[in-house]
């Protein structure tokens, strides 16, 4: 399974808490791109890979389930805490789903938005995989 928990160091004080995110430090890539997912509804998100991309995803708040299968295995992740990460690799096929009605996703990426890396065809996901 191409993917890991990070769990981030809180700066916190009276005043509240503080996380750094910096690129090889404890985000393992570059971070080219952030984008972030909010005002989401019932319906599962994702349902695509990636040939190129490293993400790694971070619920600044609110909670979201990630469903995460390698053509092989599936395993479940609740992201519920602005001091986890969760990093997903590449050829991880990705479903998100129960949102909660105050997620907040932020998602930092590798490399700058480009659709010819995704594979959105499950059937071509697992002939990639085998
Ligand atoms: P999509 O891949 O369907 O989102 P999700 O993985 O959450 O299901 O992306 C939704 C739309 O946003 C789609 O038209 C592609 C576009 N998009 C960008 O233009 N830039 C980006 O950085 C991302 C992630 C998506």
């Amino acid at each position: 399974m191409n993917y890991k928990i990070l769990n981030f160091k809180i700066i916190g004080d009276g005043r509240g808490r503080l996380v750094s995110l910096e690129s090889f430090r404890n985000i393992p890539f570059d971070i080219k791109r952030v984008y972030y997912i909010y005002d989401t509804n019932t319906e599962p998100r994702g349902f695509h890979a990636h040939t190129k991309l490293e993400q790694v995803v971070v619920a600044l708040a609110g909670s979201c389930i990630f469903e995460l299968d390698d053509g092989k295995n599936k395993e479940i992740v609740e992201l519920n805490s602005p001091d986890i990460g969760l990093y997903i690799g590449v050829n991880m096929w990705r479903i998100m789903r129960e949102f909660s009605s105050d997620c907040r996703l932020m998602v930092l990426a590798s490399d700058y938005y480009d659709e010819n890396e995704y594979i959105r065809d499950y059937n071509n996901f697992i002939k990639i995989c085998t």
